[in-house]
């Protein structure tokens, strides 16, 4: 594999050709400093067997702060907090780069009260702030805070430094020609929109001559009026020509989520995205590069590398999904990797100024995100405590909670009634780009199945059934079911046929091609089946209380839904009051316009609130054995309640089981 092969990057020796991406946690102090939680998270992916890890974007001044919770670089404070944070990484024989960053134009008033600095005067396309040019004045000073910064990071022991010069953000502004106006110095030709990156290199280099220095590029922008191709390759060879050890290519501009889409891509975008773009710039240099984008599986990494598309693959969103993604890719450790599905969930945390969350991974972020707790089949002694488990319920949180008891020793069955395991991961991935969304199911399914934990389908749990089975703790994982139709549909037209988005979901080969349909309900679940109707050529109206459709999901994914929705004609309708049903109509009233009438179609599907399926609740109860509610069927959500549900509490039977707690108050949820 080429992928394991070590590596050079100027005076250092990698071991092999696997980075970790820059990428922001929000798990520092509110004042900047890092913490044991970002400590933990980061150790544990070098634990996990990286060459080498860049720490998330910092701080380089205190006026440039872009979310509550990020690393700061800004003063000497800093310094035993990342000393401390650099020792945990290298801990793992792995090298360690910060990156330095600031936002300039992208910085936000809605956070910390920042201003937006630019090189010409813009607005902020994300948020409407104004933006405000630097003074020249202004553009010194700042080179000094990066040259500040990077001294801090040289003490703390960081083997080098990466500056951000990439997604959108004030280095790439300056290069922009579409956002650098500037008629002075720093502005115009490409040597005068280079002068700032470059000026701010030669000050580090001469400030510190040992310290190694990466810079992050986009590869294009992605937006019209952007730099080409040839001036980013010109750039890039300015950039080896100043002394820069390798350059790091990323893509586009975090400037609005149609431009960050070429950053953090959805699944819409082919795996390795930026292989093609990364290739011409890696051949016009002769120090390393490196490139991320979309590298799921260890065979997009091997085709960036085996098609020269770069000299090391940097990995995101791949290793908050899964920390110890080397050890598994180089069979160190026999367990499946757990895939990024690419929903962006813990990017849109991150803009929500919330801490980084993943779907697939229910431990990042926490004291229990170790190898121990995450596969714990690899270190399991028989439990002295091991304990009989049920689980009802072969849905994902079922089988999550499944996997880690099983491994942690315990006796484990799963019954389902269903005929076939998945719960409701089948309607997850129906619509069109869900198919991404499968390997967080067949993680978990794998996984049980290599522990043989028996699945028991077409099982209807009784009393006499699970008394037979004698379990000391039951999980109840029996998932949600559609809520009724929440408005009164006795004079509907019964030409048209009534369903709920899941049964459209599941049986969307029944659905004629062609058909006109009116969705009540714009959430998720409701654009995306507007988005398989799509697929079937249908007229389709989709009709939201609230201003917006499908706001349950990320932003980069949710700007590609409503694009091709539009593109294809759907009819959404925001804002929008259902007064009634009549016939083959609806009453309607949309804000800041009369009432009026829309014709339903030959189908009217309610995308409306599903709710905990409870059938076996009473029956569980009338057992007297402890239980816990877990997923859906405790509280309806998405993948990510499910599985911190369950892996939560597969993790805390053991406390249970050492007090000795009886009876069914012991471990029962609110009911
Ligand atoms: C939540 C989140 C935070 C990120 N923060 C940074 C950052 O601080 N600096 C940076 O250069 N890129 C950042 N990125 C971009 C990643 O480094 C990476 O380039 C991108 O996610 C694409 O690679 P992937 O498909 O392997 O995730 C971030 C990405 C995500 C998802
Ligand atoms: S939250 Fe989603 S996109 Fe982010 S790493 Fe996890 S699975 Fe991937």
């Amino acid at each position: 594999m080429l992928l394991e092969q070590p590596g050079r990057l100027g005076a250092l020796r990698l071991k092999n050709r696997v980075v970790m991406a820059p990428m922001g946690t929000n798990y520092s102090t509110t004042d900047g400093l890092s913490t044991e939680r970002d400590k933990q998270y980061y150790a544990e992916r070098a634990r996990g067997g990286v060459a080498m890890i860049m720490t998330e974007a910092m701080v380089v001044t205190e006026h440039a702060r872009p979310h509550h919770n990020s690393l700061c670089c800004y003063h000497d404070r800093y310094i035993p907090g990342l000393a401390s944070l650099v020792e945990a990484i290298k801990a793992h024989d792995c090298k360690v780069f910060g990156q330095l960053n600031h936002r300039g134009a992208l910085l936000r008033r809605s956070v910390l009260n920042m201003e937006p600095v630019g090189p010409s005067p813009w607005v902020n396309p994300n948020t409407g702030d104004q933006v405000r040019a630097l003074e020249p004045r202004e553009i010194k000073d700042i080179q000094a805070l990066f040259v500040d910064a990077a001294r801090r990071l040289w003490v703390a022991g960081y083997d080098g430094v990466e500056i951000h010069a990439a997604n959108g953000y004030l280095f790439q502004q300056f290069f922009s020609p579409r956002v650098n106006h500037r008629t002075d110095e720093y502005g115009g030709s490409i040597e005068n929109r280079m002068r700032f990156l470059l000026e701010t290199i030669d000050r580090m280099r001469d400030a510190l001559p040992d310290l190694h220095l990466i810079v992050r590029l986009s590869v294009s922008e992605f937006a019209q009026g952007g730099y080409s191709e040839s001036e980013i390759i010109q750039l890039a060879l300015a950039l080896e020509q100043a002394g820069v050890h390798a350059l790091d290519l990323s893509g586009g501009s975090n400037e609005s989520p149609q431009l960050s889409k070429h950053c953090i891509q959805p699944p819409s975008f082919p795996r390795a995205y930026l292989a093609d773009f990364a290739r011409p710039i890696k051949q016009a240099v002769g120090i390393p590069v490196l490139a991320a984008g979309r590298l799921v599986e260890p065979a997009d990494a091997e085709h960036m590398l085996s098609t020269g598309s770069a000299d090391f693959v940097s990995l995101g969103r791949a290793l908050y999904a899964d920390p110890h993604w080397c050890l598994k890719a180089f069979g160190k450790i026999q367990a499946p990797i757990r895939q990024c599905i690419a929903c962006n969930v813990c990017f849109e945390r991150l803009t929500l100024e919330k801490d980084v969350a993943c779907v697939t991974n229910p431990l990042i972020g926490t004291e229990f995100e170790s190898l121990e707790h995450a596969e714990p089949q690899l270190f399991r002694q028989t439990s002295a405590t091991g304990k009989r488990v049920l689980v009802l319920g072969a849905g994902i949180a079922g089988m999550e909670a499944a996997r880690v008891l099983a491994g942690r020793g315990h006796v484990v069955e799963v019954w389902d009634k269903a005929a076939s395991p998945g719960g409701q991961v089948h309607l997850a991935i129906a619509a069109p780009d869900k198919k991404e969304v499968f390997p967080a199911w067949t993680y978990r399914w794998l996984s049980a199945s290599r522990e043989a934990v028996p699945v028991r389908l077409e099982t209807e749990a009784a009393r006499d059934s699970i008394e037979a089975f004698a379990p000391d703790f039951i999980l109840l994982a029996t998932g949600a079911r559609p809520g009724p139709v929440p408005m009164d549909i006795s004079r509907l037209s019964p030409a048209i046929r009534v369903t709920h988005a899941w049964e459209a979901l599941a049986s969307l080969e029944d659905i004629p091609a062609g058909i006109s349909a009116t969705i009540i309900g714009g959430g998720m679940v409701g654009a995306e089946v507007a988005d398989a109707l799509r697929l079937k050529g249908a007229s389709i109206n989709l009709v939201e209380l609230r201003p917006e459709i499908a706001l349950g999901m990320a932003r980069n994914n949710r700007f590609e839904l409503i694009e091709r929705l539009i593109a294809h004609g759907v009819r959404i309708l925001t804002n929008c009051k259902i007064k009634g049903i009549h016939g083959a109509q609806l009453d309607i009233e949309q804000e800041g316009q009369g009432p009026s009438r829309l014709a339903i179609g030959r189908m009217l599907i309610f995308a409306t609130g599903p709710r905990p399926n409870l059938e076996a609740l009473q029956m569980v109860q009338s057992t007297n054995i402890p239980y816990a509610r877990i997923g859906d069927c405790n509280m309806p959500g998405d993948f990510l309640s499910a599985l911190r549900d369950a892996s939560m509490t597969a993790l805390s039977l053991d406390a249970y089981a050492a007090r000795k707690v009886s009876g069914r108050s012991a471990m029962q949820t609110a009911a």
